[in-house]
C-alpha cells in the first residue's frame, strides 16, 4: 500500500489490530460504539442475524453482556438486560408488560418516589391507570386485584424507608390469579438475600447503582425476566427507548458484583448488631429492622439468617430538628441520598425521598420527621456504634438513659 500521510496515520495507525488469542480473565471494557467486518457480505450476515455478533453498542456490547449474564445467573432468570439506571430498568420492565391505554397497574403504596412519578406522570400520560394498595395487607391486594383486573402488580422486596418485607410468593399468586404480570423491584434485597423469580415474580428489577455496584461510583439498572418470551420486549426497550448502560458503568458494576456476597454478609451482620443496640436506647422511639417483624415474612423471603443491611430509626424527639442534629453530628457515617455502599450512610426520608408528599400523607405512612434510615456498610461495627452513639447523645442527650435501667 502506498505510503500514507501523517494526518491519515493519526487517525488509523495501530487501530483494528486482531484481538489477542488469550482469553482475558476479566471482561475488558469494549469502549467502541461500532464494529467493522471483513466484507459487506459478512456484515450483512450479522445484520440478518445469521451470524451472531455485535453491530452497534446500543444493540449490545460484550462488557454490558457480561454484566447482564452475571445478573441473569444470580437471579435465576431466562433473560437479563441492562439499562442506564434503575429507573430505565423499571421503565423497560413496564414496557415489556403489554400496557396500553386503559390498563391498570396495581402498585405498592410504599414504592420508591420516582417509581410513582414514572407510573403516574409518564405511563399515566399514555392512559395507563395506577392504583395503590398496602402490599403488606394481602386481603387488600387480592380484593383490589379482583376488582381492578390489573395488567401488572408492582412491589419492592424490602420497602423504603420502613423496611417491610414483601411476601413475594403470596403476591405472585394473586397477580397470576387475575392474569397479571408481577414486577418486583429488588434493589434493597439483592439476589444474595432474595430471588423473587424463584418465588413466582415475572420480572425483577434492580437499581445497580446501589448494592450491586456498592461503591457509589456508577449508575445503572438491570431487568431480569423469568420467561424467555420477554426477551424481545426487554431488548427493544434497550434498543429503541435507548437508555443503554455505559460500558464504563457496566465494568464498575461487574467488579462490584463479584464481592456482593462478602459485602452483604458483613453489612447484614453489622446492621443486626446496630439494630439490637439501638433498640435498647431510651432516646429511640422505634427501630425498624426486618428481623424484628413478627409476621414471619422476613424468614420466608430473605435468605436465612439475614435481615438485610438497612435499619431505620425514629428518634424519641420525633422532630426534623433532632433528626438533622443527629445527622449533622455524625463524624464517620456519611450523610447521603443513597444506600447500599460499602460505607455507612444516613438519609432523612421526610426531606429527601418523600419530600414531595404532604406531611399528612407522610405521617399516614409512618414517615415522620424524626425518622432516619441507616444503610449499614462494612466498617468495623464498634466504630459505627461509637459514632452513632455520640451523635445521638449530642442530638437528644437529655432523653438518654438505658431502657432497662
Ligand atoms: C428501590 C429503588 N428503585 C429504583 C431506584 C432508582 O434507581 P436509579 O437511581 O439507579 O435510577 C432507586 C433509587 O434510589 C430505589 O431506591
Amino acid at each position: 500500500m502506498a505510503k500514507r500521510s501523517i494526518e491519515t496515520d493519526f487517525v488509523h495507525a495501530g487501530e483494528r489490530a486482531p484481538l489477542p488469542q488469550g482469553l482475558p480473565n476479566s471482561t475488558p471494557i469494549f469502549a467502541n460504539s461500532t464494529y467493522s467486518y471483513a466484507s459487506m457480505e459478512e456484515a450483512d450476515r450479522v445484520f440478518s442475524g445469521d451470524l451472531k455478533d455485535y453491530i452497534y453498542t446500543r444493540y449490545g456490547n460484550p462488557t454490558v453482556d457480561a454484566l447482564q449474564e452475571a445478573v441473569r445467573v444470580l437471579e435465576n432468570g431466562a433473560v437479563a438486560r441492562a439499562y442506564a439506571s434503575g429507573m430505565a430498568a423499571l421503565h423497560a420492565a413496564l414496557l415489556a408488560s403489554d400496557l396500553n391505554s386503559g390498563s391498570v397497574v396495581l402498585a405498592s403504596r410504599d414504592l420508591y418516589g420516582a417509581s410513582f412519578d414514572l407510573l403516574f406522570n409518564i405511563f399515566g400520560a399514555f392512559g395507563v391507570r395506577t392504583q395503590l394498595a398496602d402490599f403488606s395487607d394481602l386481603e387488600e391486594v387480592k380484593a383490589k386485584a379482583d376488582e381492578l383486573k390489573p395488567r401488572v402488580l408492582l412491589g419492592e422486596t424490602i420497602s423504603n424507608p420502613l423496611l417491610k418485607v414483601l411476601d413475594v410468593a403470596a403476591v405472585a399468586e394473586i397477580a397470576h390469579s387475575v392474569g397479571a404480570k408481577f414486577i418486583v423491584d429488588s434493589t434493597f434485597a439483592t439476589p444474595f438475600l432474595c430471588r423473587p423469580l424463584d418465588l413466582g415474580a415475572d420480572i425483577v428489577v434492580h437499581s445497580a447503582t446501589k448494592y450491586l455496584g456498592g461503591s457509589a461510583d456508577a449508575i445503572g439498572g438491570v431487568a431480569v425476566a423469568r420467561d424467555i418470551a420477554d426477551e424481545a420486549a426487554l431488548t427493544s426497550a434497550m434498543k429503541l427507548a435507548g437508555g443503554v448502560l455505559s460500558v464504563w458503568e457496566a465494568h464498575s458494576i461487574s467488579r462490584g458484583l463479584r464481592t456482593l456476597a462478602l459485602r452483604l454478609e458483613k453489612q447484614c451482620s453489622n446492621a443486626e448488631k446496630l439494630a439490637a443496640l439501638l433498640a435498647k436506647r431510651s432516646d429511640i422511639k422505634r427501630v425498624h429492622y426486618p428481623k424484628f417483624a413478627t409476621d414471619g415474612v422476613t424468614q420466608k423471603v430473605l435468605r436465612e439468617p439475614f435481615g438485610g443491611a438497612l435499619v431505620a430509626i425514629v428518634l424519641e424527639d420525633d422532630t426534623r430538628e433532632a433528626a438533622w442534629k443527629f445527622m449533622n453530628s455524625l463524624e464517620l457515617v456519611v450523610r447521603a441520598t443513597t444506600l447500599g455502599d460499602v460505607f455507612t450512610t444516613v438519609s432523612h426520608s421526610a426531606s429527601s425521598s418523600h419530600r414531595e408528599l404532604t406531611e399528612k400523607r407522610r405521617n399516614s405512612l409512618g414517615i415522620t420527621e424524626g425518622l432516619v434510615r441507616i444503610s449499614v456498610g462494612i466498617e468495623a461495627v464498634e466504630d459505627l456504634i461509637a459514632d452513632i452513639d455520640q451523635a445521638l447523645d449530642k442530638a437528644q442527650g437529655k432523653n438518654r438513659k438505658a431502657k432497662n435501667a
